[in-house]
């Protein structure tokens, strides 16, 4: 049993980019061109809202994926990773299709191929060597922070790329994710790990993908994250199976996205759902939800921290309940915060294991820790990992 807390902090550009060129070298001789970070996210609130057209407003974290990457003219990419040195890749960018290659290597093969299919792409290749410094399976996109690092690098690199701005490359993101790695997600984390602002929270509309920016206001509050360290995986059928609830409703209900029903009475479109009590809890959630998210950006404009956590709570009781993506480690850890002073406090991501966060009094954020960590012992959880999140910037090339 540990007793104390474990903490995850963000790594520097110069604790990393040393040993990932060294280790470039020795995978695959030579000097990379450069190399790119790109980050992961904490979403304030607003879950399972991006496909279904609505709101969410993620910030990106200071911890990122890193790629050590070199342009080649021959059509051949080579992919290694720090984290998993078993499992380098090598094969033609022709030959890249769905599920082939797998695993982790279809996140960043897949945005190759997508944007080696465009005849503005002139022949290319790569060789890539990712050092992955988002927490994994965490529910905090270190999928999004692996295939957006090689896909800015790409558009660095390669000059036929160069008109393709971050709002298109979060699309080839999505896609690369979707039909090639299998995860069917919705947009939020390549958008926002590709177009975030330094300082801020994204507001995101996934109707169109506008954005506003949304300062951080609350200078005596931040977000902890509690990476619970249970079982987080968006491939398996559950993410699915919720997004084939929503479409589901959707037809019954005559709309083309569940957005079209944004300002209508909840009830009365719970009423026309009939007896599908299952789409009636998915369509509540989500439609209470987009208001919350509204509402939340309400409050930081008001910098009204205690009015930003009830509606933090009162988006993970939708999920627990209505929407039914929550877990017991989740729940533990949401419970536990608040109970220790927490402002507010949601699971956060897809849900079914991964991280909650927690808004938290800068003077309370050891107490709230520790809190925390001994609730997990208590109900015989592995000790979860905890992390300060502060809005940080997009996906960059490093200096
Ligand atoms: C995952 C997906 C996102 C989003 C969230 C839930 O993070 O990748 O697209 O759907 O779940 O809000």
């Amino acid at each position: 049993m540990t007793h104390e807390v474990t903490w995850s902090p963000a790594v520097t550009d110069a604790e990393v980019e040393p040993h990932l060129r060294a280790a470039f070298a020795r995978e695959f001789g030579g000097a990379p061109d450069g190399v790119w970070a790109a980050p992961g996210r904490v979403n304030l609130i607003g879950e399972h809202t991006d496909y279904n057209g609505g709101w969410c407003l993620p910030f990106a974290l200071a911890h990122r994926t890193f790629c050590a990457v070199r342009a080649r003219p021959d059509g051949r990419l080579r992919v290694a990773s720090r984290q998993a040195p078993d499992q380098a890749w090598e094969g033609e960018i022709e030959q890249v299709a769905p599920g082939a290659p797998g695993g982790w290597v279809a996140y960043v093969a897949g945005v190759v191929a997508i944007l080696a299919e465009g005849p503005a792409a002139g022949p290319m290749g790569a060789d890539i060597l990712v050092d992955g410094r988002v927490p994994l399976g965490a529910g905090l996109s270190s999928s999004a922070a692996l295939s957006c690092s090689s896909a800015v690098a790409l558009v660095d690199l390669v000059p036929g790329l160069a008109g393709v701005d971050r709002a298109a490359l979060a699309e080839v993101c999505v896609r690369a994710e979707n039909d090639y790695a299998g995860a069917a997600t919705g947009g939020m984390d390549q958008t926002v790990s590709l177009r975030a602002e330094d300082g801020h929270a994204l507001l995101i509309d996934c109707s169109d993908f506008s954005l506003t920016a949304v300062p951080w206001t609350l200078p005596e509050h931040e977000v902890l994250v509690i990476d619970t360290r249970a079982h987080h995986s968006l491939a398996d059928g559950q993410y699915a199976a919720r997004r084939d609830a929503c479409e589901r409703a959707c037809r019954s209900l005559g709309v083309d996205s569940l957005r079209e029903l944004h300002g209508a009475d909840v009830d009365e479109v719970l009423g026309r759902l009939g007896g599908d009590a299952e789409a009636q809890r998915r369509v509540r959630h989500v439609l209470t939800e987009n208001v919350r998210v509204l509402d939340l950006v309400a409050a930081l404009e008001a910098q009204d921290a205690e009015e930003a956590g009830r509606l933090m709570v009162a988006s993970h009781v939708s999920l627990r309940d209505d929407y039914e993506v929550s877990c017991r480690e989740l729940d533990v850890a949401v419970d536990a915060a608040l109970g220790a002073g927490a402002a507010g406090a949601r699971m956060t991501g897809g849900g079914f294991g991964g991280s909650a966060l927690a808004l938290v009094r800068r003077d309370q954020v050891d107490g709230v820790a520790r809190a925390v960590h001994e609730a997990f012992l208590a109900e015989g959880l592995e000790a979860p990992h905890l992390l300060r999140a502060t809005p940080s910037a997009p996906a960059h090339r490093l200096p």
